[in-house]
């Protein structure tokens, strides 16, 4: 056993003085004993249940699970709650309070005396807030996934969230779906709590996690109401209490090999580019020099699990047909060895692994499709980079060169993308400005603009379109994301003129405005930064200090760490 006067929380509750009697005294309250302030590890249960966040609504159970682990391991558990970030319900975008929500976590954690974290999150910009938070105070710390939802089902068909609502709204612009039927396939959609059941943001996450060696194995892929994900609660419990006995922190679980399995392991589920800002920034606070170069180390990789929306399978398939251990039991040569919360290598995960449908997990020799992780994308449009996910792109769009179309802001896209005599054909680039960190502000998945409806019509249901915006991990299509600098910081994006030409070249890792330099200093010396939608309160300190997207969109003063102890009382 590790020495107990060390114990973090010793210092609230191990003190024979007036600040030892507040401390426990207050505790007390709530019916807990004596004994329970002997010097035990004691557990912060930090819970983003919500019912703003439908993704979280089953965490509370989940807690409890985990609470009969600690205890049964010989730990004294306590929950407490943090701000959860509900991807679909909150305006502008959940994503310009993922660092808020960080701060939270991690002055909750300071804070508290407390000796090790279990996370409990999922929604999608949930995990990564919590981790990056976590990860700035460098306890021993752990996470249980919220599960994905049951898959969602639609006229005797499975439908999955997020990318058939992106589906059937097409649909129903081009006529080819009734907007009673659309109404209808609301219900069925989302049938039980839980994330998406797309390898969308969430499940993406929950599976990066899960390859870095943060949660126990299986935790990705479990459905939210399978008794299985109790269980896995409980276990989790248990080992965080071993954690804090070996002092297994943080830091010393991850280090750029775990992102780089992380990054690995993102090419072979075909997830979300989201994970892209939040590795940057998880890295960040960890101390970690993960750069966005290093996403290309996966562009060779293939794509194995044929889930929504590179794939046509949901969560639910995966999970049966054997999850992330299946996964990297494929991936086994190509993985490396990294430190786990299980105080093993990775490859303890998937040992025993075994795929169990290889329809919905392919084998490494004989995968879905070749060469699908992230490209990033320099050039002089994008000097910082800009990101492209090949598996939900049309292959012959990939290499395109056109003419741009420019939307000034969401408004001017909003207003005119549905124009019968919007001057576009098929061949042309949609651009988008002013959906940036600080343009929106907070980076929202708007990037997979929709098609326009006169092109719809016309049959048309892809096309390049490109902005300093992020999509929604379930979305698909030839999107450049992120790009950096943002037209709103001046980056070239702001630049850009309809009619001038693009030239993507994903081959190469290029993108290009074809306009000379000459031009482009004209406009520059021209250019002014709109006003700022926030002059207050925490949007306008986003605004003001928010790196830009390849640095993870972090807030500039809260990249790395602390650990310092908190000396000070408070009475
Ligand atoms: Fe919460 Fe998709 S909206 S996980």
């Amino acid at each position: 056993m590790s020495d107990i006067k060390k114990r973090r929380s010793q210092n609230w509750y191990g003190k024979q003085d007036k600040d030892g009697f507040i401390h426990r005294s207050w505790m007390k309250n709530q019916g807990f004993p004596d004994h329970v302030f002997d010097g035990r590890p004691i557990i912060g249960i930090c819970n983003t249940w919500s019912e703003l966040t439908p993704c979280n609504a089953g965490l509370r159970d989940l807690a409890e699970a985990v609470k009969r682990g600690v205890w049964e391991a010989g730990g004294f558990p306590v929950e407490f709650p943090v701000m959860s970030l509900g991807e679909t319900q909150m305006k502008p975008t959940a994503m310009l309070f993922r660092n808020l929500l960080s701060m939270d976590v991690e002055e909750s954690i300071r804070a508290y005396g407390i000796d090790g974290v279990v996370l409990l999150g999922g929604c999608d910009k949930t995990t990564p807030g919590q981790l990056m938070g976590a990860a700035s105070v460098d306890l021993p710390t752990i996470v249980v996934s919220s599960g994905p939802m049951l898959n969602g089902k639609f006229k005797g068909s499975d439908i999955g969230s997020g990318t058939d609502v992106w589906k059937f709204s097409e649909d129903v612009r081009a006529g080819d779906m009734s907007l009673k039927d659309f109404m209808s396939a609301e219900s069925g959609m989302s049938r039980s709590v839980g994330v998406c059941m797309t390898m969308g943001t969430a499940s993406t996450m929950a599976s990066l996690v899960e390859a870095m060696g943060l949660c126990l194995p299986t935790n990705a892929a479990l459905p939210a109401v399978d008794a299985r994900r109790g269980a896995l609660a409980h276990l989790t419990g248990k080992r965080i209490v071993e954690m804090v006995e070996e002092d297994l922190t943080f830091s010393k679980v991850v280090k750029k090999v775990n992102f780089e399995n992380a990054i690995i392991a993102n090419a072979a589920v075909g997830g979300s580019t989201n994970a892209v800002v939040h590795l940057l920034a998880i890295a960040g606070r960890v101390g970690v020099d993960l750069t966005l170069e290093d996403f290309e180390l996966a562009k060779d990789l293939p794509l194995l699990v044929n889930c929504m929306p590179s794939g046509k399978y949901l969560m639910e398939d995966f999970c049966y047909a054997g999850g992330m251990p299946a996964v990297m039991k494929e991936l086994e040569n190509i993985l490396r060895p990294a430190h786990t919360v299980m105080g093993k290598d990775i490859s303890s995960y998937f040992e025993d692994a075994e795929c169990y449908n290889r329809d919905v997990i392919f084998p490494l020799d004989k995968p879905i499709k070749q060469k699908v992780g992230l490209r990033v994308l320099k050039g002089n449009l994008s000097p910082n980079g800009a990101i492209i996910k090949p598996s939900a792109a049309t292959p012959e769009l990939l290499q395109h060169e056109g003419e741009a179309y420019v939307f000034e802001n969401i408004e001017d896209l909003k207003a005119n993308i549905d124009r019968d005599d919007l001057p576009v054909t098929k061949d042309t680039i949609l651009v988008l400005k002013g959906c940036g960190p600080k343009g929106y502000p907070g980076m929202p998945e708007v990037g997979n603009m929709p098609i326009p409806r006169k092109l719809v019509a016309q049959g048309v249901r892809d096309m390049v379109r490109i902005s300093d915006a992020r999509m929604s991990g379930t979305a698909f299509g030839t999107v450049v994301l992120h790009v950096s600098p943002e037209a709103e910081a001046g980056g070239t994006l702001a630049l850009v003129q309809t009619g001038d030409r693009i030239k993507l070249d994903t081959a190469a890792g290029r993108m290009d405005l074809m306009v000379d330099e000459n031009e482009l200093a004209a406009r520059r010396a021209n250019w002014q930064p709109t006003p700022p939608h926030y002059e207050r309160g925490y949007a306008s300190l986003y605004i003001e200090r928010v790196l830009q997207a390849d640095k993870g969109a972090d807030l500039d003063f809260l990249v790395g760490k602390d650990t310092r102890p908190v000396t000070r009382e408070s009475h």
